[in-house]
């Protein structure tokens, strides 16, 4: 099909998410490969997203994709009530690489998905009905997920799930205390136990993180005790601790899961995304012995169809052998150290760069107008979040630059596939720095129009 009939086709006959639908103008895109996709044009781009920072192992496997072959010719689906190789084997693999003592895991069909049976699992095994997660913080779009996500995305999608508070979370660049993480009192954490004392404890079941947060406005990285403090709060309550690993885990923060970078251990984790790196739908709980233990004797009233299906384990294990056998995990640390450094070095450069963060290869630029007050380059003052507009000058340049990006309203994050190689990745840094060079023209505008 030739670029504007896919596109045609797609607007007529698809509802694209978050989106208005009319003037949408998506990419039609034919062909992917490692860290590159071509549009049907045939224009490249380098995928410094892992499009929804999940194609962790690079586009088109070929050792994931002739796994999946392989199982489709073998056996597709079997309930989940039976046993099959690929649905043991690859729980089997994730206990081993999930650090801890989570070795129990249940399949979902996705990262909100995840949320929801997370949630359950946690209120029926304390038997509490109220859970607390950030406002900062994105958990999917389901019910539950949309519940759990603190953004502005959640107020669209009101009333939902019962039973959520949001808490503040560690963003030190803009904390919400008015502190500096070298002398505040980590009200981060207090705050949340304040919270926890005016609800009850004995109504809390759990408080759910994004360990490394993503998609709202996020990468912000919290003091190396926040996490400690946390899991020291939750035992104290005896609530228990969900790590969402759906963006941050499968090697994206330099780990396997993000949590290791605190030596911490959650009660349960959820993850998604990169399990099979995206070549087929999959989600997973996994849950600790103790909490794995409860459901011995007590029934677990969930289940789906899809449950473990024999496609999508089938790549997962072959995405964990990846990560394996090429190290990715360990050239996610190594050029996540690079990118620190390069990122550095623009914000040496560029008057808009307020702040740069991340691990790993999940680093993101937020943009500032000015770096004292960290006012926001795009500010608006009608939205909080400043969730509209002013990127395209800059997304032009990247794309120009055959560079594919993951930003948001001030905020530009890389995390391409972890597979890519240095090379690569200073190429990528080299346009990143020409579109800063837009942003810092809108500082030098903005101030002149004041
Ligand atoms: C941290 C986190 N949790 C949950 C989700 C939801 O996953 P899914 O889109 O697979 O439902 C996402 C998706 O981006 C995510 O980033």
């Amino acid at each position: 099909m030739k670029a504007n009939d896919i596109r045609s086709e797609n607007l007529k006959y698809v509802l694209f998410p978050w989106s208005r639908q009319s003037g949408l103008n998506p990419t039609p895109v034919t062909k992917a490969e490692g860290i590159f996709f071509w549009d049907a044009d045939g224009k490249r781009y380098a995928d410094f997203a892992s499009q929804l920072v999940c194609v962790n192992a690079g586009h088109q496997h070929p050792k994931i994709v002739k796994a999946i072959q392989d199982q489709a010719a073998e056996l597709c689906y079997m309930a989940p009530s039976i046993a099959t190789e690929a649905r043991g084997t690859l729980a089997r693999m994730i206990s081993e690489v999930v650090p801890g003592d989570l070795n129990k895991v249940y399949f979902t069909g996705g990262g909100a998905e995840s949320t929801d049976y997370a949630i359950k699992i946690a209120k029926a095994v304390t038997g509490r009905p109220k859970v607390i997660s950030r406002f900062r913080a994105y958990h999917g779009a389901s019910n539950a997920g949309i519940s759990m996500t603190g953004d502005w995305r959640r107020a669209y999608n009101e009333p939902a799930m019962w039973g959520v508070l949001h808490a503040y979370q560690p963003y030190c660049y803009r904390c919400t205390f008015g502190q500096e993480p070298n002398t505040c009192a980590r009200e981060c954490v207090s705050s949340i136990e304040e919270l926890i004392q005016h609800e009850n404890p004995d109504f809390i079941a759990a408080i759910m993180i994004e360990t490394v947060p993503g998609a709202a406005q996020g990468i912000y990285m919290a003091p190396d005790d926040y996490l400690p403090k946390l899991r020291a709060l939750c035992d104290k309550y005896g609530i228990l601790l969900i790590c969402d690993e759906v963006m941050c885990g499968w090697g994206r923060t330099g780990k396997w899961f993000a949590y290791d970078h605190w030596g911490i251990k959650p009660d349960i984790m959820t993850t998604a995304k990169g399990l099979t790196n995206s070549m087929v739908p999959l989600g997973a709980v996994v849950v600790s012995d103790k909490v794995a233990k409860h459901f011995e004797e007590n029934t677990l009233w969930s289940g789906s169809t899809y449950s473990g299906h024999a496609l999508a384990c089938a790549a997962g294990i072959a995405a964990i052998n990846v990560y394996k056998e090429e190290k990715l995990i360990e050239n996610s640390a190594r050029l996540g150290t690079v990118l620190a450094r390069e990122f550095q070095k623009l914000k040496a450069k560029h008057v808009s760069v307020g702040e740069v963060r991340g691990k790993g290869l999940f680093q993101a630029i937020e943009l500032v107008k000015n770096r004292e007050t960290r006012e926001y380059l795009m500010s608006n003052k009608e939205e909080p979040y400043a969730t509209k507009g002013g990127m395209s000058g800059i997304k032009k340049v990247l794309s120009e630059g055959g560079i594919y990006m993951f930003t948001r309203p001030n905020l530009l994050v890389v995390a391409p596939p972890l597979c890519i190689t240095e090379e690569q990745l200073m190429d990528g840094v080299r346009v990143i720095d020409k579109a800063l060079d837009v942003a810092d023209s809108m500082v030098e505008t903005r101030a002149a129009a004041e």
